[in-house]
Parts: C-alpha cells; sequence; structure tokens
C-alpha cells in the first residue's frame, strides 16, 4: 500500500517514535511505501512530499521534533482546501493517510474520513487534553520538564525567601500543571478548569512563608482569576490569533509580591517543555502508536484513532475523540488541593 503520513499542531517528544514504527512496520512487514507530507496539512495541500525510506528514520528515536515539520495549516480554513487535498491524494496514489497530531489537526482528519479518505489517526499533544485516550505522547516529557523546573526553584526560592510563580503550558486543560505540580511539591496549582481565588491564593502563599519555607506557585497559561477577583491582561492574542505565553505568570507574582510585601518572580517555561528528547514513557508509547497504526490500515479501519486504555493500544472512533476535550476532573483536582499552602 501507498500510505501517507503527516505531523500537524504544535511539535511533541516523540513524533519521531512514531513516524520510525509505521516506516519500520509498513516498509518491513508489509512492503508498503510511505510518503511524508512535509509540514502537516499544508504539505498535503501543496503535495509537497519526502519519500519515507528505511535510511530516512535511521537513528531519529531519540530526537524530539518532526523530522516531517509541522504547521497548523488547516485546509478548511483555506478556500478549496479540502478538494485540493482530495484531488493530490488521489494524484499520488495515496491509499491511507496517518495524521499525528491533537484536536485540531485529528478534527480536519475525522472530516476527510467521512468525506471517503481512507484515515487512521494518531493522537498526540503534551498538554494531555485529547479525548479517548488516558495519555498522549510528549505529555510525560513537558511534566518531567516542569518537574525538574521545580525541584531547582525551591531551592532558589528558599534561598531568596521568594515566591516563585511558574506558569507551565495548557491553555484548556491542567493537566501538565496538576502532574508537575504534584511531582515537584507546589504550594498552589491554578488550572484553567477551575478559576481560582485570588485571596485563597495569597492565604497559601502566607502560610507557606509562615512555616519557614517558600512558596511555589504552578499555574496553567490557560488559568483565570473567579470573575471580578482580579484584573489580569490574560487572554491577549498575538499575530496569528494565538494567546501569548506568559499573561497570567506574570501578573500573578506581581500581584503575590504586591499582597504579601516579599518578592516574588515570574518563571514562564514556555516552549522547552515541549523541545528535546522524549523520555522512555513518550518514546515506548509513540512506537506503539505508530505499530497500532499501520495494523489498523492493513485491517481496512478508516475514521479511527489510535489510543491507550490502561495498558492497552485500542481503536476509537476519530469523531468521538475530536468532539470534544479531556479536562482535569473535579476529584483529581482536590487530591492536589490537600497539599496547598
Ligand atoms: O498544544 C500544545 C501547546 O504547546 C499548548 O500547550 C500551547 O498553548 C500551544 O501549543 C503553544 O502554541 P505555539 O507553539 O503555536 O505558540
Amino acid at each position: 500500500m501507498r500510505i501517507g503520513i503527516l505531523t500537524g499542531g504544535g511539535d511533541c517528544p516523540g513524533l519521531n517514535a512514531v513516524i520510525r514504527a509505521v516506516v519500520r512496520k509498513g516498509i518491513g512487514e508489509h512492503g508498503d511505501e510511505i510518503v511524508g507530507f512535509r509540514d502537516g496539512w499544508r504539505g498535503v495541500l501543496d503535495a509537497d512530499t519526502v519519500e519515507m525510506d528505511l535510511k530516512a528514520v535511521r537513528g531519529i528515536l531519540p530526537r524530539g521534533g518532526t523530522v516531517l515539520g509541522t504547521s497548523r495549516t488547516n485546509p478548511y480554513g483555506v478556500e478549496g482546501g479540502p478538494d485540493r487535498v482530495m484531488a493530490n491524494l488521489e494524484r499520488l496514489g495515496i491509499d491511507a493517510l496517518v495524521p499525528i497530531g491533537g484536536e485540531d489537526t485529528l478534527g480536519v482528519a475525522t472530516k476527510l474520513a467521512e468525506a471517503g479518505v481512507r484515515v487512521v489517526g494518531v493522537p498526540k499533544t503534551i498538554d494531555n487534553d485529547l479525548d479517548s485516550t488516558d495519555y498522549t505522547f510528549g505529555f510525560d516529557t513537558a511534566v518531567t520538564v516542569a518537574m525538574e523546573a521545580i525541584d531547582r526553584l525551591h531551592t532558589t526560592g528558599d534561598s531568596h525567601h521568594r515566591t516563585l510563580v511558574v506558569e507551565v503550558m495548557g491553555r484548556h486543560a491542567g493537566w501538565i500543571a496538576l502532574h508537575a505540580g504534584m511531582a515537584g511539591g507546589a504550594n498552589v496549582i491554578l488550572i484553567p478548569e477551575v478559576p481560582f481565588d485570588v485571596d485563597a491564593v495569597i492565604a497559601h502563599v502566607q502560610h507557606r512563608f509562615d512555616s519557614g519555607y517558600s512558596p511555589i506557585v504552578v499555574v496553567s497559561e490557560g488559568a483565570t482569576p473567579k470573575e471580578g477577583d482580579m484584573v489580569l491582561a490574560t487572554g491577549e492574542k498575538d499575530a496569528f490569533g494565538h494567546v501569548r505565553l506568559g499573561g497570567i505568570g506574570t501578573a500573578l507574582a506581581s500581584l503575590v509580591e504586591e499582597r504579601t510585601g516579599r518578592e516574588a518572580r515570574a518563571v514562564v517555561l514556555g516552549h522547552v517543555q515541549r523541545g528535546g528528547t522524549p523520555t522512555p514513557f513518550d518514546r515506548v508509547l509513540a512506537t506503539r502508536f505508530g505499530l497500532a497504526a499501520i495494523d489498523a490500515v492493513h485491517d481496512g479501519q478508516s475514521g479511527v484513532m489510535v489510543a491507550l486504555r490502561g495498558t492497552d493500544i485500542v481503536r476509537v472512533p476519530l469523531s468521538a475523540a475530536t468532539a470534544q476535550l479531556k479536562l482535569v476532573p473535579p476529584e483529581r483536582y482536590a487530591e492536589a488541593e490537600v497539599f496547598f499552602g
């Protein structure tokens, strides 16, 4: 078979492990031809391809990013986009497509599957907010990076008797903040799912100082205060319509400083959470997803996404996986709250 592969949306540690697994199993076991599309859906729109043979995937397992490149191009936002995609797939003789991406990339995949393209999706996002899968690869790496930063910030914060506000990624879901904050022993964790009470945050910070230690506040980039609690320049968008990083962390550090009368600093981890080599967990999960995607293609499946359920790799409908985001449930947040202050 001729199988197309692409990586879309924000890059994510483990993307190359998926590509490698698809190529190794597709060519090695089935004699497939694997056609890479450069820069996500942009490459399909422009028929910008690269042949993915065994040599092309040699040595890429530990590498961060994606050898195929990525973009946030959505063919459904481009005039005549879906028709161009269909025509290119037909002309290039693509029998099936394996898009690797998050909600946006797989949202396009869902529509194409409904339009008759044979598609098997692979879930990816450091945010872990894609529904129908217990975990996405990239998340464990992002949490590890953030946890290591928090560990380091405890010692500098204690030395200077300061509050450190650590802003992590997560526009809509607080999974990274929750896991990195729990693993790093944060004194307050703020997530988008639960608008925060400014007075309560200040009380936790004060309590921590009173116990003789310096507080660490971990905040998701998408966290917001309860309405009317605090005027913040959050939600500010850049020229591409993306929410700017660094808004909430910086604003919160200023507020803590003002209200406690003690120094505070904001640390915005940003894209460092997405770069570099994947953890062993992410390498294995990404590899298993790639192998399962090839199996699904050869089983004649379409409109499905491979997913992790417990320790098993399963197939779920793409339409269900992209219908809503997987948010942090209140009971998971309540577990972390026990350690606040
Ligand atoms: O979806 C992954 C993610 O890293 C989010 O956590 C973050 O909000 C966003 O991408 C940042 O996007 P960009 O790299 O386009 O600034």
